[in-house]
């Protein structure tokens, strides 16, 4: 960054910087759907996934391994969404500085993307996987959706483990979504990120119908 943009960013007021907070939620929640960039207001009127919706917020901003399980449609990505959202407004300013400075990797990837994104680095001399790894250790918060649409192989395991362990290292939130069961959830993230989950966020369980019409 250079010495006229640092006095720009010095220079601008609290009324200004929050309007540039709100802005920056939308930024960083980059990576998410059109579908579900609803407002809060339009997801409250069902209470248990408002109850769901306090829970991810009292361990979100707290380096909070927490996983949403749930059958279709019961608004886990909607909630990992507003997630984000609460996480973004609720940084203070030198942590907003960052996020503006950086370019950070999406908040909001599927298993299967961070797969490829690993797999597209072998045989390409310009990228390393060590890298790619980094750039999702790196974002400050990030939810890794469809966890179960995966092949389970063990390179897969030790991929995500190994990003996974040093995200939560470094204390940055990280919210897994499934639609297994949740023996089944367990059973297949393995003993390590199971571990880290019950230490820190937990499991949210969305046991309820879908919110997709018939
Ligand atoms: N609390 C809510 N109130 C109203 N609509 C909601 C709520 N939560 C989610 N929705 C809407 O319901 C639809 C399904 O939600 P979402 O995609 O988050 O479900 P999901 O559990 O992630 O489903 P899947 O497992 O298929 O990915 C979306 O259009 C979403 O915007
Ligand atoms: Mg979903």
């Amino acid at each position: 960054m250079n010495t006229t943009n640092q006095t720009q960013e010095s220079e601008i007021s609290d009324e200004q910087y929050e309007k540039q907070a709100t802005l920056s939620v939308w930024r960083s929640c980059h990576g998410f759907s059109e579908r579900h960039k609803k407002n809060f207001g339009e997801c409250s009127k069902h209470p248990q996934w408002l109850a769901a919706a306090e829970r991810l917020k009292r361990v979100i901003g707290t380096g909070a391994v927490v996983c949403l399980l749930g059958r279709r449609g019961t608004g886990k990505t909607q909630l990992a969404y507003h997630g984000v959202a609460h996480y973004i407004v609720g940084l203070k300013r030198p942590w907003m500085d960052k996020i503006y400075s950086r370019p950070y990797q999406k908040a909001y990837v599927t298993a299967m993307q961070f797969f490829m994104k690993i797999k597209a680095t072998y045989g390409n001399s310009k990228d390393s996987a060590e890298a790619v790894i980094t750039e999702f250790v790196n974002c400050p918060i990030l939810v890794i959706d469809e966890i179960q649409v995966r092949g389970e192989t063990d390179w897969e395991n030790q991929m995500l483990t190994y990003m996974m362990d040093r995200r939560y290292s470094s204390k940055k939130d990280t919210i897994l979504i499934s639609n297994q069961k949740r023996d089944a959830f367990i059973e297949s993230i393995g003993p390590s990120i199971a571990d880290r989950i019950r230490e820190t966020g937990g499991i949210i369980e969305m046991d309820w119908d879908s919110f997709r019409a018939e």
